[in-house]
Order: C-alpha cells, then sequence, then structure tokens
C-alpha cells in the first residue's frame, strides 16, 4: 500500500523549544519541515520570518518545505533559497505571472510548488501542471492552525490527480489543514503524496508516533 510523506507543520511547535520540536522532527518517520510564512496580508495572519526560519534551517537534517502564504513571493525566492528550501511553494492566488514565478524558483534551484486556495478550481493550473513539482491543495483556508478540514478536498485530489496523468506531469499532489488519522488514509486512496499536519502532531502525546501513524 502507498505511504504518504509526512511534513509537520513547525506554526504548531512550541516556539520556546523550537530546537527540541525540531529535532523531534528530525528523528521521526516525517519526510520535511513545512514551514508557514504569513505576512498578515494575503491572510489575516502574521506568522514568522526569516531569522525563525533561518534557526529552523541551522537545526533541520531534513529538507525544509516552506509554504509561502503572502502577496508579491518574487520578491524573496532568492532569500529562501539561501535560506536552503527545498521546496518553495506559492499561491496561485498571489502570483500574477505564475509562469514567472515558477521558472524563477526552479532557476533558483528550489522545486516549485503552486497552492490552491479552497474556492480555486483546480482546472487553472491545465496550462501550467508540467512545470509544477508539488500541488499544494488547501483543505482549509490558509491563515490559522487547528481549523477543520474542508470535505471537497476529496474531489479536488481526483481531479488534480487526473489531470497530472493525463498531462504526463511529475507533480506531487500535497494536502494542508485539518489532516489527523481519521482522514489521513482516504487522503492518500484519493491520490495525496504529502500530508501536512500542524496541531494533530504538535498537540498529541506523543509527537513521534502521531507522526508514524499519520503515515500508515
Ligand atoms: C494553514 C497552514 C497549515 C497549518 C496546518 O494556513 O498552511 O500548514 O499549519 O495546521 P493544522 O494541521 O493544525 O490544520
Ligand atoms: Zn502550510
Amino acid at each position: 500500500m502507498k505511504k504518504a510523506s509526512i511534513a509537520p507543520s513547525l506554526l504548531a511547535a512550541d516556539f520556546g523549544n523550537l530546537q527540541r520540536d525540531v529535532e523531534m522532527v528530525n528523528a521521526s518517520e516525517a519526510t520535511y519541515h513545512h514551514i508557514d510564512v504569513m505576512d498578515g496580508v494575503f491572510v489575516p495572519n502574521i506568522s514568522y520570518g526569516m531569522p525563525v526560519v533561518k534557526a529552523i534551517q541551522k537545526h533541520a537534517t531534513i529538507p525544509l518545505d516552506v509554504h509561502l502564504m503572502i502577496v508579491d513571493p518574487d520578491r524573496y525566492l532568492e532569500e529562501f533559497a539561501k535560506l536552503g528550501a527545498h521546496i518553495l511553494t506559492v499561491h496561485y492566488e498571489a502570483c500574477t505571472h505564475l509562469h514567472r514565478t515558477i521558472q524563477a524558483i526552479k532557476a533558483l534551484g528550489m522545486k516549485a510548488g503552486v497552492a490552491l486556495n479552497p474556492h480555486t478550481n483546480v482546472s487553472l493550473l491545465e496550462d501550467i501542471i508540467q512545470d509544477i513539482d508539488v500541488v499544494l491543495i488547501m483543505s482549509v483556508n490558509p491563515g490559522f492552525g487547528g481549523q477543520s478540514f474542508i470535505e471537497n478536498t476529496y474531489d479536488k485530489i481526483k481531479a488534480v490527480k487526473a489531470m497530472i496523468t493525463r498531462k504526463n506531469s511529475s507533480a506531487l499532489i500535497e494536502i494542508d489543514g485539518g489532516v489527523t488519522t481519521a482522514n489521513s488514509q482516504k487522503l492518500v486512496d484519493a491520490g495525496a503524496d504529502i500530508l501536512v499536519a500542524g496541531s494533530f502532531v504538535f498537540k498529541s502525546e506523543d509527537p513521534t508516533t502521531t507522526i508514524k501513524d499519520l503515515k500508515g
């Protein structure tokens, strides 16, 4: 049976013990550290910026999956490359020239991800799916951890999966928001490759075991 890659979202970590939490994820079955950067403009919340990403990078021994919830992300691509981002994901809704942004991310040596808000139809990726390394489907409205999973996500995953096959793309499908062991298997069965989980991991009794359980 196919197993998902798990990307615990450090947004739900204890920032007073960030090194401890990064090291816990390093030593777990997780594949990536998921890093949520919010600017208070694209989303109604501000999370953290470069100094915190740098601190995470200093202790990380697994790749960084950086999710930019910011307007005009082009301004910061180079900086995130220098901070060691492995996957750099921008929002479809935040990019006027998405094709150019994706090429710039790849030219800087990173994998290019495109995130879709819950209201954004997946068909909008039709002309760009072959250029994308990761499609991140938001299964909550971006901006906050701890929200409930939107059920329509399964249909979106199936539609992206069909598009990837039809267009012969190698893009991975990542799901972000409200992921728990109650929906992880169903998400993988629908076609998800990477599962992001914040609250469910960090608010659990034993985060290392929770990551293992999410992996299935
Ligand atoms: C939300 C972020 C998510 C968030 C997920 O805007 O993109 O990565 O941390 O948190 P949970 O897993 O708690 O929904
Ligand atoms: Zn995220």
